[in-house]
């Protein structure tokens, strides 16, 4: 087995990076247990560590961080979001690799490993001046072995991967892109709809498998051109809008639940559901 691999990426903060990453991950792992089985992983790439908050689930010192720079095993780092033992959902095929604000500094950690490993790249004789290709090698050395355990791997990016950006769009298969539909101001009547795609899906170099519009309210006449530029540009990658709704953002306040839990015929829902069947069908 070869699990098929997502970012869920932007470089703008609070467009749903996170709340899409959850609900996807959460939702895949419904169809995989209505059909032949197999299992997600959700990985959290941000310090922030909001996704395991979101499911309701503790880290209790579980750490990207630790499966990166080789301290820890992924078996000791990845935790389930199962919680039906203690009278919460069950979600007996989704696991979560969490992050703490320990990433952070396991970055310079990581620098320094790639430092050396640069150097001995120079030693055997196989010139490396950007270093790019070890921070490949130490993604695919050690989250790898993930692709083999599940079907699925959804990785929740935070604004700015960087250093970690070339290595993370060699280690998935594409992008999922919540696109925010924010700019319903009018202040923001005189900028273009491009500019505001390119603000937020520029800069990812990998293919894109399907671009979400968020917090969308079909009444403002600006979100509906939004939306019309999304089709011209991104065609059937465009999956279906998920309103601005406040059920969304009740959800993981509530208990750590995802939206289709919480709110199962809510529009969100319905919304997050056809993103769930797109990926799902491939
Ligand atoms: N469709 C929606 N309607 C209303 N609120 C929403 C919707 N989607 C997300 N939210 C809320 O907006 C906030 C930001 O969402 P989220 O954390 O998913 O964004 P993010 O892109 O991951 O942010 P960051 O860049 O900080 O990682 C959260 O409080 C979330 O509950
Ligand atoms: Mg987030």
């Amino acid at each position: 087995m070869t699990a098929s691999v997502y970012t869920v990426e932007n470089r703008k903060g609070g467009v749903a990076k996170t709340t899409t990453a959850v609900t996807l991950a959460y939702g895949l792992s419904e169809r995989l247990l209505e059909n032949d089985g197999g299992r997600v992983l959700l990985v959290d790439l941000d310090p922030q560590g909001d996704t395991a908050r979101a499911l309701g689930l503790k880290p209790e010192g579980r750490c990207l961080s630790y499966v990166l720079t080789g301290e820890g095993s992924l078996r000791d780092n990845i935790m389930p979001a199962d919680r039906s033992a203690d009278g919460g959902p069950s979600r007996p095929n989704l696991f979560v690799l969490p992050a703490s604000d320990n990433l952070r500094s396991a970055k310079e950690t990581l620098l320094s490993q790639l430092t050396v490993n640069m150097v001995m790249a120079q030693i055997r004789g196989k010139g490396n001046d950007n270093g790019v290709v070890p921070m490949v090698e130490i993604l695919n050395d050690r989250l790898g072995p993930a692709k083999q355990v599940f079907d699925y791997i959804i990785l929740d990016c935070p604004p700015t991967l960087d250093m970690l950006q070339e290595a993370v769009h060699n280690f998935a298969d594409a992008a999922i892109v919540p696109v925010k539909a924010d700019f319903h101001s009018t202040s923001a009547v005189g900028r273009h709809t491009r500019n505001i795609l390119d603000d937020q899906a520029g800069g990812i170099t990998i293919s894109i498998k399907a671009v979400v519009p968020t917090f969308v309210d079909k009444r403002l006449r600006l979100t509906r051109s939004m939306l019309d530029q999304l089709q011209r540009t991104y065609g059937n990658l465009v999956t279906e809008p998920v309103p601005n709704t406040v059920r969304v953002a009740e959800a993981p306040a509530s208990g750590g639940l995802t939206v289709i839990e919480y709110a199962p015929d809510s529009p969100a829902t319905t919304a997050y559901q056809h993103l769930v069947d797109f990926v799902y069908e491939g």
